[in-house]
């Protein structure tokens, strides 16, 4: 059965998209057909991949709101085995564009996964640093979701946020939806602020704290200039690594 995997957490700039990028590059790469959504209508981590949201056709937004098959809003990447789903900058209009006009609107890009004719092994949704209706229909559509967590300040405050948005769509529109667990991101051994939000992190959230964390490394800001994740663009980097065994961590705890 192919996991639906939403990445999110409503604080800006926490790795959110990083991750979605290389985590889908590294499972592809490990031989897993992957899908990449990206459903923050800043498109990043369209660009991620060299797409330039504002010259393309066939998005997210006409599948959701125009009826667009989602089979033919797919594009193929650099990357064998992964394909991506981009938005529109319009997209950031979805609660006025379903405003009374769509039943279910938590549940717009649910109904149309199950309308995906080819068999993935991992669909990974990027989410907008908020908790409106774009990261509610990720959260409803996923059977898990990751939480990249920066080591900075305010970062335990912003957990507690996603948590309870987490529980309360577990509560009402779905019940299947669990964590897959957080992911320290942009760690820094040399500082002593990363050390200690990493250390708490790990006592609160024991069981559910990726092994594998992600340093804070150049190679990243770089890879993404180069519109190439860094498992291509640098892969000997110690960003790549960490991405790659933090896929081979979480296809071990997903298939065992
Ligand atoms: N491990 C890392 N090392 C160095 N820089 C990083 C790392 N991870 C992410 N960054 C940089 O931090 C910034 C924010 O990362 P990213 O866009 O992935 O976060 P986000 O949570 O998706 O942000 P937003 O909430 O705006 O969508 C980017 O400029 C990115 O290049
Ligand atoms: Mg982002």
């Amino acid at each position: 059965m192919k996991k639906i995997i939403a990445i999110a957490n409503q604080k800006g700039g926490v790795g959110k998209t990083t991750t979605a990028i290389n985590l889908s590059s590294a499972l592809a790469q490990l031989d897993k057909k992957v899908l990449l959504i990206d459903m923050d209508p800043q498109g990043n981590c369209s660009r991620g991949f060299g797409v330039d949201i504002s010259l393309i056709s066939r998005n997210l937004y006409d599948v959701l709101i125009n009826k667009l098959d989602i089979n033919k809003a797919i594009r193929k990447t650099i990357i064998k085995n992964l394909d991506l789903i981009s938005p529109k900058l319009i997209l950031s209009n979805l609660d006025s564009a379903v405003n009374g006009k769509v039943e279910n609107p938590f549940f717009l890009l649910k109904n149309n996964l199950g309308k995906l004719n080819k068999n993935y092994d991992y669909i990974i949704i990027d989410c907008p640093p908020s908790l409106g209706l774009l990261t509610i229909n990720a959260l409803c559509a996923s059977s898990k979701v990751l939480i990249p967590v920066q080591c900075e300040y305010f970062a335990l405050e912003a957990v507690a946020q996603i948590l309870a948005s987490i529980s309360s769509v577990q509560n009402t529109y779905n019940k299947d939806l669990s964590i897959q667990g957080f992911l320290l991101t942009m760690y820094d051994s040399k500082t002593r602020l990363s050390v200690e939000i990493a250390t708490q992190i790990r006592s609160l959230f024991k069981e559910n704290t990726f092994i594998n964390m992600i340093p804070r490394n150049i190679s990243i800001p770089e890879s993404n200039a180069k519109g190439m994740p860094v498992t291509i663009y640098r892969p000997n980097s110690i960003s790549s690594q960490a991405y790659i065994n933090f896929a081979k961590e979480l296809i071990d705890y997903e298939e065992g």
